[in-house]
């Protein structure tokens, strides 16, 4: 059965641009010097395939599962287009499975929706959300008794371990020797380097267990190939030193603008339903199978991984320190576990219509998986419009990380009009 998609165009809206960096800028100081450490992950493994982005990757391990026209996946109710995109592409029927309220895997349907009339269920992706770990292991054995694959999305969990609820280190089924780390747990994996590394590209795809990996991905023709690594690196060096103006501007004239913004109110965005489940903009089969850049592989292991992963869990504690007491709001996880290395702080918003489009106009960098298909699950129904994803990376200065938390406070404790506060 084709999807159908909720359907969110801010552009009447006409929102400015963010701030703060969305994603990690390239800077010096977050550069390596000598030999890079290099914490657990198994997505510098030599025996991986570096692809555009992660959708791309998604795309290989879904067909070698057997998705297509023969073969179903289960995939989260939960997403961004991105995930479903290749499933679709390959004409794959997608079964979303309803989540929990802390976005683990609801068992009680996962059984269900394999014993729907259909074809058969092939593969199931299940995500690690801003790089919180799933009960990877039960789900990697259900998959298992089934002869289901399981592919594991670590788009959001570069680094970081698997743990259960006692803090022990969960034990993959494979032997990689690299027990519990995100990226174990499935048949395939997948990671995408550009939202933890300042490079312009990157979709990881490894196997465990035995399974293949497909062919090298394509090269480009050298002159394209050149034109593409120059545009990457002038586009990095361009985020160096780059104003960005959240960090400068003081409280009272935020509070100033605030009131400005709060006086007079933006146009709605266009919001609707799009009945044909066709590929998302995000995804050109022109970039299906070809090679991510050089640069951004050089990007990534030129990079300080232990300072990306102590910044990120720094600014991770104080988003949750900084927004502690709202009544409007609350963060998804307020505590951040020892193994976790994460991609952005998820923040629940009571009134989104109101508070996302004035964080937005503020200029806070804000990303929200508001085009996501429809599915009878209350969790992604009710988060599609209430989850805010704030950036928490490496790159953040601690001015840019006071302004955001200045700017999220200060909405948050405004009265919604005509509505509870
Ligand atoms: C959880 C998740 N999985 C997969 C993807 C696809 O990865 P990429 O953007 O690298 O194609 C995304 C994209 O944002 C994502 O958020």
């Amino acid at each position: 059965m084709a999807l159908s998609f909720h359907r969110f165009d801010p552009s009447p809206c006409g929102f400015p641009a963010p701030r703060a960096p969305l994603l990690p800028r390239f800077s010096l100081a977050g550069a390596a010097l000598g030999a890079p450490a290099r914490p657990g992950t198994v997505f510098f493994r030599r025996e991986s395939r570096f692809y555009r982005r992660g959708r791309y990757a998604l795309l290989e391990a879904f067909r070698l599962a057997g998705v297509g026209p023969q073969g179903a996946l289960l995939a989260p109710a939960y997403h961004c287009r991105t995930m479903l995109d290749p499933a679709q592409r390959l004409a794959g029927e997608v079964r979303l499975y309803p989540l929990n309220a802390d976005l683990t895997p609801d068992f009680t349907a996962l059984a269900a929706l394999c014993a729907a009339p259909g074809a058969p269920v092939r593969a199931l992706l299940l995500t690690h959300y801003f790089g919180f770990a799933q009960p990877a292991a039960v789900v990697a054995r259900w998959c298992a008794e089934r002869g289901i694959a399981l592919i594991e999305d670590c788009s959001h969990a570069f680094f970081g371990e698997a743990k259960d609820v006692s803090g022990q280190a969960l034990v993959a089924l494979g032997s990689f020797g690299e027990f519990g780390t995100f990226g174990t747990f499935g048949d395939y994996a997948v990671a995408s380097p550009w939202k933890f590394f300042p490079c312009a590209d990157g979709g990881v795809l490894v196997a465990n267990r035995g399974a293949v990996l497909p062919a090298e991905p394509a090269r480009g023709g050298a002159a394209a190939e050149l034109k593409a690594e120059a545009k990457a690196v002038l586009g990095s060096l361009r985020g160096v030193g780059r104003l960005r103006g959240g960090a400068d501007e003081t409280p009272e004239q935020l509070h100033r603008r605030l009131a400005q913004l709060a006086a007079t109110p933006a146009a709605p965005a266009v919001e609707g339903v799009a009945e044909d489940g066709g590929l998302s903009p995000h995804y050109r089969p022109e970039d299906e199978g070809l090679a991510g850049l050089r640069s951004s592989r050089l990007l990534m292991r030129a990079t300080d991984a232990p300072r990306l992963i102590a910044r990120r869990r720094r600014h991770y504690a104080a988003w949750a320190q900084g927004v502690a007491g709202l009544a409007a709001a609350r963060p998804l996880h307020p505590a951040l576990p020892d193994s976790c290395v994460p991609y952005m702080f998820p923040l629940l918003v009571e009134h989104p219509e109101f508070h996302f489009a004035l964080l937005k106009r503020l200029g806070v960098p804000i990303w929200r998986w508001d085009e996501m298909a429809r599915s009878a699950c209350p969790v992604a129904a009710a988060y599609r419009l209430r989850l805010l994803q704030l950036p928490c990376h490496q790159d953040l200065s601690a001015g840019e990380m006071a302004w955001m938390i200045a700017a999220v406070r200060a909405v948050l404790e405004l009265p919604v009009p005509g509505g509870a506060p």
